[in-house]
């Protein structure tokens, strides 16, 4: 856990927190990232699902959901390399699940690399469930794991 726990506060995403996200998503995702007027549209279009973790005035990590035909999709996920393995990565897909079953979202999907052991542990951690691998899903050539997580 965080030692200043008490100061993370998840927030709805607003304006003025993109070109951190952005900053995030750039440094943090490589050949598979999104380009800013992309990743901007990402962030109007699904800004109710969308949250943001602050420690005090610095903007640390976020989630994205999207809507989908079936469910949701749970398009991004990132926290500061400096900030990680503290429990931010929970808490974020914690309160976004919780937003999303509470929309009437019954089933949530996701896509990630093979080799994305930190990811994956937390993604099972949370009832999601390996649906089927896909190979050569990245640019890079790395497969992904599709998972999904149906709220019962
Ligand atoms: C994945 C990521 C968001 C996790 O964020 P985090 O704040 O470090 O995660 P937390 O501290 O909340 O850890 C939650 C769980 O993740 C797993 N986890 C985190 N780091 C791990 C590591 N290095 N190795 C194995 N499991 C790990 C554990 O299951 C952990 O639960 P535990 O603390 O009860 O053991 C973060 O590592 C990250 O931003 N990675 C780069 C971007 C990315 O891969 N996004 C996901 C794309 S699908």
């Amino acid at each position: 856990m965080l030692p200043q726990s008490r100061e993370l506060r998840l927030e709805s995403y607003k304006p003025r927190f993109f070109r951190r996200l952005f900053a995030i998503e750039s440094s943090v995702f490589t050949d598979d990232r999104y380009n800013l007027e992309l990743f901007r549209h990402l962030c109007e279009d699904n800004r109710d699902l969308l949250l943001v973790a602050r420690l005090g005035n610095r903007t640390i990590g976020y989630v994205m959901g999207e809507p989908h035909p079936r469910g949701a999709e749970v398009i991004s996920l990132a926290v500061s390399p400096r900030y990680r393995n503290r429990g931010v990565g929970r808490r974020l897909m914690r309160r976004l699940l919780i937003r999303m079953e509470r929309t009437g979202i019954v089933r949530v999907f996701l896509m990630v690399r093979e080799g994305n052991a930190a990811a994956i542990s937390l993604y099972r951690s949370l009832g999601f469930r390996r649906v089927r691998r896909v190979p050569e899903y990245y640019g890079d050539g790395e497969a992904a794991i599709r998972m999904r997580l149906e709220f019962d």
